[in-house]
């Protein structure tokens, strides 16, 4: 079955070949402790992720202040498109993927005023991807970063257009020469992202969950592999983008560059179950959006096909391999290394 072992695509096969033997050598000290010389299944100690609230604080802030010198001020005609990208983005929110970018930038030296550029068109593009994830014609919620969504606080009209308005800027913040010196690595973070947001990427997840019911009920059947797909589209993808981002600044190689997204692509399956787990056990008032609604629209999530627990033991296996992913790197960025695990217990 699909959980007893790896899926053995040719990706995931090249991936594996890159990783070290998981949380070192028996009897040997590791970062997280001493490992018994015994055979046992018990996992290692979870990193330390006390360092993490402090570290999100910190890059929120500045990528904040980035997002507030990029977005244009509301003036003129299309002020009100204006206005409510501002609101839209403005409302709060982790600011998880620039955080990923910054991270994984400065294990190649990238000056912050770089990857904070790209952190803001991320989280640009992503606050779009919110937008319109919930007009009436998708999610229908009126609630989003404990505010009122944006075609509620506007109108459903203004909702598109901010959100078509967040999705292109991006872009332009990606484009201009402040944001890397080389026309090159602009292209690349261009390509990637549009990758990453469209048909295949985020876009295609999008369009796979609000039919997954639909597949389902057809008689296509809609398991665990079919979950695990739509989350990489929908959410993985553009955490991938913003672990990719760091050596793509850095031009730094393929094999680096490929480490960097297979810890992303398991950072983004725990950050997906945690939210579908959140959706069932917390509150609105915890979470900032409406909780339960996954059931109602009868989404189909690793919570509905592998209950609770089981959601939960796999999010914990893929903590544990994304920061197997990061080979070397795990030592040099503790923010990255203790993340996944920082996941695994949020409660928003
Ligand atoms: C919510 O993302 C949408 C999903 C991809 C599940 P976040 O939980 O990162 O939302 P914000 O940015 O903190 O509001
Ligand atoms: C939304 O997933 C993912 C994107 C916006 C791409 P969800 O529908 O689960 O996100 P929430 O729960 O509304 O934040
Ligand atoms: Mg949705
Ligand atoms: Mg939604
Ligand atoms: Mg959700």
């Amino acid at each position: 079955m699909w959980l007893a072992k790896p899926q053995s695509s040719g990706l995931k096969a090249g991936r594996d070949r890159l990783l070290p033997a998981p949380w070192g050598k028996a009897g040997k000290r590791t970062k997280w402790g001493t490992m018994s010389s015994k055979p046992h299944n018990a996992a290692p100690p979870a990193p330390d992720t006390s360092l993490l609230p402090p570290a999100i604080a910190a890059s929120a802030k500045a990528v904040d202040a980035t997002l507030d010198a990029v977005l244009p001020r509301p003036a003129g005609r299309q002020a009100r498109v204006q206005e409510a990208m501002r609101y839209a983005i403005t409302a709060g929110g982790k600011r998880l993927r620039p955080f990923l970018v910054l991270h994984s930038a400065r294990l190649f030296g990238v000056d912050d005023s770089r990857s904070l550029r790209v952190g803001a068109a991320i989280e640009a593009l992503h606050t779009y991807s919110l937008v319109h994830d919930d007009l009436p014609c998708m999610d229908d919620d009126d609630l989003r970063r404990g505010r009122p969504t944006t075609h509620i606080a506007f109108d459903e009209m203004t909702a598109v257009l901010a959100g078509d308005a967040l999705l292109t800027i991006a872009f332009e913040i990606l484009a201009d020469a402040r944001t890397h010196p080389s026309a090159d690595v602009r292209c690349a973070l261009i390509a990637r992202l549009a990758e990453a947001a469209g048909h295949s990427g985020m876009i295609g997840g999008q369009i796979i969950d609000m039919l997954a019911d639909t597949l389902r009920s057809e008689g296509g059947g809609f398991g665990v592999e079919d979950v695990i797909d739509l989350q990489r589209r929908k959410t993985g993808q553009l955490f991938e983008f913003s672990c990719e981002a760091g050596p793509i600044l850095g031009q730094a190689d393929a094999e680096t560059r490929a480490r960097l997204k297979a810890y992303a692509e398991d950072m983004g399956v725990v950050f997906q179950i945690t939210d579908d787990l959140l959706d069932v056990t917390s509150t609105a008032e915890k979470t900032g959006k409406a909780v339960g609604k996954d059931a109602d629209m009868g989404k189909q999530t690793l919570v509905t096909l592998l209950g609770l627990e089981g959601a939960r033991a796999e999010a914990e296996k893929r903590a544990r391999r994304a920061v197997e992913a990061l080979g070397p790197y795990a030592a040099q960025s503790p923010e990255l290394s203790a993340l996944p695990f920082f996941l695994l217990n949020r409660d928003a």
